[in-house]
């Protein structure tokens, strides 16, 4: 674990709402794969959750289910750091001294804070700073590989330009430039509007769900008004993209050339849809009704997290403080 050839992952999520296919696909279960031969550091991004949700209630409650979520999809305490962002004061300090080298008009050009403005949220400076906030997640740790979907990876790229200008500034190579990880087969999930999938779009398909109301909503997913008996385009069709996230190659060529061959009704290809995403969450959910009857061994789990990220950020803070002159 300890190796220094061993590569360190960081990826963190926002407690925002209920966790979705797409982040699913985009970006936990790339980050759970990796736990098998890289040391990672994954946490719950709440201080950013704060930029867009002054409900303390509601965000305790958040926390707690980004938590069981990504313990009961097989993220793995003993191996990997799991931990609060809050709980690891250090990535303040680093984030206040990152936005003294950060030019504004870097942040000015960021996609996402545009986009959150254009949809009408008050424009407030944690908006505004929060690729620095997550610059310094990503450099407190010494990451290497940052595991994200694709509309992360400007934001990744404000962290390496970061990273260089400190290294070029103070010298040295004290902070290391990461890399995103990025999937390009699940670079974009669709909804069941075909839309991009996310919690501000309500168009999400949930990990955990009800049967009756989950096999409605995969019912109900946009497709267009081919007849049954018409051959279909499987690369034009939401379901189909949601398919093959589940399905073997094998599967996925046997409903592509059911599509192509005429005479099957998108309504079969939503059935064959919901057994796959059913069967594959059956585990998830076992494990994830266990966890909830015990909330002071996830809270534990968190505590524990956060030492062990605290001793990380700890040593990386003190080389910076020296480097820029605080000692
Ligand atoms: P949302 O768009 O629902 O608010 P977040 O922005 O909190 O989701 O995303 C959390 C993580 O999941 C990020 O790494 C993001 O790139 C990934 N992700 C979210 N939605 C998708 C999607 N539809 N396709 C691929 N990855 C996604
Ligand atoms: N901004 C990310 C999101 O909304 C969450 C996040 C915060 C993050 N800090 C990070 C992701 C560091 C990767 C690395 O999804």
């Amino acid at each position: 674990m300890e190796h220094s050839s061993v590569k360190r992952v960081l990826s963190g999520i926002q407690p925002s709402g209920t966790l979705h296919l797409g982040n699913y696909f985009g970006m936990m279960r790339p980050a759970l794969e990796l736990q098998a031969d890289h040391e990672c550091y994954y946490f719950i991004a709440d201080w950013h959750a704060l930029t867009q949700l002054p409900d303390p209630k509601l965000l305790r409650e958040r926390v707690r289910d980004v938590a069981l979520d990504f313990l009961a999809c097989g993220l793995d305490p003993e191996r990997t750091v799991f931990f609060r962002q809050s709980d690891v004061p250090e990535v303040q300090e680093l984030a206040w001294i990152l936005s003294c080298i950060c030019p504004v008009g870097l942040l000015e050009r960021c996609h996402s804070y545009k986009d959150k403005i254009a949809r009408g949220l008050a424009p407030n400076q944690g908006l505004f700073a929060y690729p620095v906030l997550m610059a310094a997640d990503i450099l407190a740790y010494g990451s290497h590989l940052v595991p994200v979907g694709k509309d992360q990876k400007q934001h990744v790229e404000v962290t390496r330009d970061l990273a260089i200008r400190f290294n070029h500034q103070y010298g040295g190579n004290l902070l290391v430039v990461p890399e995103p990880m990025i999937r390009e087969e699940v670079a974009v999930v669709p909804g069941v509007d075909g839309q991009k999938m996310s919690k501000s779009y309500h168009n999400i398909i949930e990990l955990a769900g009800e049967e009756k109301p989950m096999r409605k909503k995969i019912m109900s997913i946009k497709t267009d008004s081919t007849p049954v008996e018409a051959p279909k385009n499987p690369d034009m069709c939401n379901v189909f993209a949601l398919y093959k996230l589940f399905a073997t190659p094998e599967e996925t060529e046997a409903l592509r050339q059911r599509y192509l061959g005429g005479g099957m009704g998108y309504g079969e290809a939503k059935q064959k849809l919901f057994e796959k995403y059913w069967e594959h969450f059956r585990r998830f959910r076992e494990q994830r009704a266990e966890l909830v009857k015990t909330p002071d061994h996830v809270e534990q789990v968190l505590k524990a997290g956060a030492l062990r990220a605290r001793a990380a950020a700890g040593q990386t803070l003190a080389k910076i403080r020296q480097a820029v002159g605080l000692i």
